[in-house]
């Protein structure tokens, strides 16, 4: 093995909107290692469709912003937080579009240029910033190009983060102290050759785990690397039970790579819901009908499947004009008429699908974790904005603010940054493994018996039953996967399976612990919403989870 020694004063694991522009402002600061596992532009981000909540109409202001996103949180959201993005908001959408983001314009009555707002579920107003349909390519074209022209930033593709280094690697396992963070072991996928990435920062911006489920809207990157190595190295870990399923997917038969979606900007315009044979089944269920929150609408879905046994509802924005489609969902069109679907003429098939994670690594109002040094922003981070449930379009929101925050907090500490002549030396990966093709088959398998076991038993409508059968499988699993992880060579497949059921565990252990129903996790033993588990539940390695607010952890460290 050819291990090497990289050294910056930044470390950036992910290229998605929290990566890139955490990247773009530390550049100012010293120099910056962008690691990414694929190419570039690879990343959940990249596939965002409807858009960024932020307050831009005069018609708007910034407390309905905020009461739709406590409400949607259902109780659980850390309030201050939620002040914290909502009132960023519009100054750094401004930044995006000063970096060159090239969001939809439209005349206003006085014929000035203004943001052509859209809405989604959960908002009372219209204040979703978007590109058409094609929002999360826009933004990372954009955020790309700007970075082509620093001189700072080293972006490193094909470049999988495997672990944190911390003082576990050095040997020294004091468990009552706090942890520090160091960098990372990466690995350059070609070679296998896994390399020591040292930097007095490190910001892990990994994004979701969607890819933990049979069906999901995100792409094969989202298999919550970041989430599961902070939870090795020792970080506090919350809401993990609190999986978003988005309620349209594009149902297409027999298809098992990811879920096309169909932005819930689609029903912003005034699509409807119906079952095959044309009942509306919003109605009555919440006065938002087809705008209800995201939960809501997608457990009637569930629940309409499982009454009528059909494979898919339907959705249908056919009462609007061709042109008009064709420009403000030119992404969407088009698939549904590569699918054979022409929007416009009738209504398209819909399923929910697994699509965000409100829980990750807990962080503070700057973006630390509780390892020092370690900063997370975006999907991979546990803020406290979501709650149990996340309001659409918060999320490039949250990302795009946290990691502007992390920087404010670097900025007036710059001594951190210094730190870098003082680190300490740390042994090179000295793993050795022999890489067996007959288990490389098993571990295909593992992963699909994963995804399978993950939609069937903790989905969208849990029971106790299912969540403790999912336990008892997936420490079997697991501990197949972690047999295999110690013997084999590693790839990119392994290192991503490893943290695949990792996460998953935490995901079945955030639900066993929670005994109520409160957003996005809903279990028919306790269907009631209960004031004493108004709490995260917060998890970390060797002990058991806590039940405890984020805020009162965010004033501990
Ligand atoms: P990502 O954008 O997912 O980026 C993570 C990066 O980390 C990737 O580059 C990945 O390759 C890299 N990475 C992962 N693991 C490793 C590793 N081990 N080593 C190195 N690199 C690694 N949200 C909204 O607010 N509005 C929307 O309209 C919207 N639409 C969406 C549509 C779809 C189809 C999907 C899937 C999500 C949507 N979301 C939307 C959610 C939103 O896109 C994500 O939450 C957000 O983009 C996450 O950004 P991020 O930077 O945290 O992570
Ligand atoms: C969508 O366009 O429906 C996705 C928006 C989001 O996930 O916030």
């Amino acid at each position: 093995m050819n291990s090497k020694v990289y050294q910056s004063d930044f470390l950036v694991i992910g290229s998605g909107i929290a990566g890139l522009s955490f990247a773009i402002k530390a550049s100012e600061f010293g120099t910056v290692h962008l690691v990414t596992k694929k190419k570039d532009s690879d990343s959940n981000t990249n596939y965002a469709q409807g858009g960024i909540a932020s307050v831009l109409s005069p018609d708007d202001s910034i407390e309905s912003h905020i009461a739709d996103t406590l409400k949607t949180g259902v109780g659980l959201c850390n309030e201050d937080a939620v002040r914290f993005i909502v009132a960023e908001g519009p100054s750094r959408i401004f930044e995006l579009s000063e970096w060159g983001t090239k969001f939809s314009m439209r005349k206003d009555l006085t014929g000035k240029e203004v943001f052509d707002l859209g809405r989604e579920g959960g908002h009372s107003k219209n204040r979703i910033v978007h590109a058409q349909d094609l929002t999360g390519q826009e933004l990372e074209r954009a955020l790309l190009e700007k970075i082509s022209n620093l001189n700072n930033i080293i972006i490193f593709e094909d470049h999988t983060a495997v672990d944190l280094l911390t003082e576990h690697q050095l040997g020294l396992n004091n468990k009552n102290a706090q942890k520090t963070c160091y960098g990372a072991y990466i690995m350059e996928n070609s070679t296998g050759d896994i390399h020591s990435f040292i930097a007095p920062v490190t910001m892990l911006a990994t994004g979701g785990v969607g890819q933990i489920y049979q069906h999901t809207t995100n792409p094969d990157i989202a298999t919550g690397d970041g989430i599961a190595m902070a939870y090795r190295a020792g970080a506090l870990i919350a809401d993990m039970e609190f999986i978003q399923f988005h309620p349209t997917s594009l149902y297409c038969e027999g298809s098992s790579g990811r879920s096309f979606l169909i932005s819930e900007a689609v029903r912003g315009e005034g699509a409807i819901l119906t079952t095959i044979s044309g009942k509306r089944f919003m109605e009555g269920v919440h006065p938002m009908k087809e705008l209800a929150p995201r939960d809501i609408v997608a457990r009637t879905i569930d629940s309409e499947l499982k009454k009528s046994g059909a494979k898919y509802v339907l959705l249908d924005i056919s009462f609007k004009r061709e042109a008009f489609l064709r420009n403000r969902f030119p992404a969407i069109f088009q698939k549904c008429l590569d699918e054979g679907i022409d929007i416009s003429k009738e209504p398209i098939p819909v399923v929910p699908a697994a699509h965000y994670l409100c829980g990750g690594v807990i962080t503070d109002r700057f973006g630390r974790s509780s390892i020092k040094n370690l900063f997370v922003s975006g999907e991979s981070a546990c803020t406290g904005v979501h709650g149990a449930n996340r309001l659409a379009s918060n999320s490039l929101l949250e990302g795009i603010v946290f990691s502007h925050s992390a920087i404010e907090y670097l900025r007036s500490h710059s001594g951190m940054i210094k730190a870098k002549k003082t680190m300490p030396k740390f042994p090179l990966w000295n793993k050795e493994g022999t890489f067996d093709l007959e288990e490389w088959i098993l571990i295909q398998h593992n992963k699909e018996d994963v995804k399978r076991l993950m939609w069937d038993y903790v989905g969208i409508v849990r029971t106790n039953l299912r969540l403790q059968r999912a336990q008892r499988r997936i420490k079997f699993l697991a501990e197949e996967i972690y047999d295999y992880y110690r013997r084999s060579t590693l790839t990119l497949e392994l290192v991503e399976l490893r943290n695949l059921v990792t996460a998953a565990g935490l995901i079945i252990e955030g639900a066993l612990h929670r005994k109520e129903s409160r957003g996005l996790h809903y279990n028919t033993d306790f269907p009631e919403t209960k004031e004493q588990y108004c709490a995260n539940i917060i998890l970390r390695t060797e002990s058991s989870p806590l039940l405890k607010k984020h805020r009162e952890i965010d004033i501990i460290w």
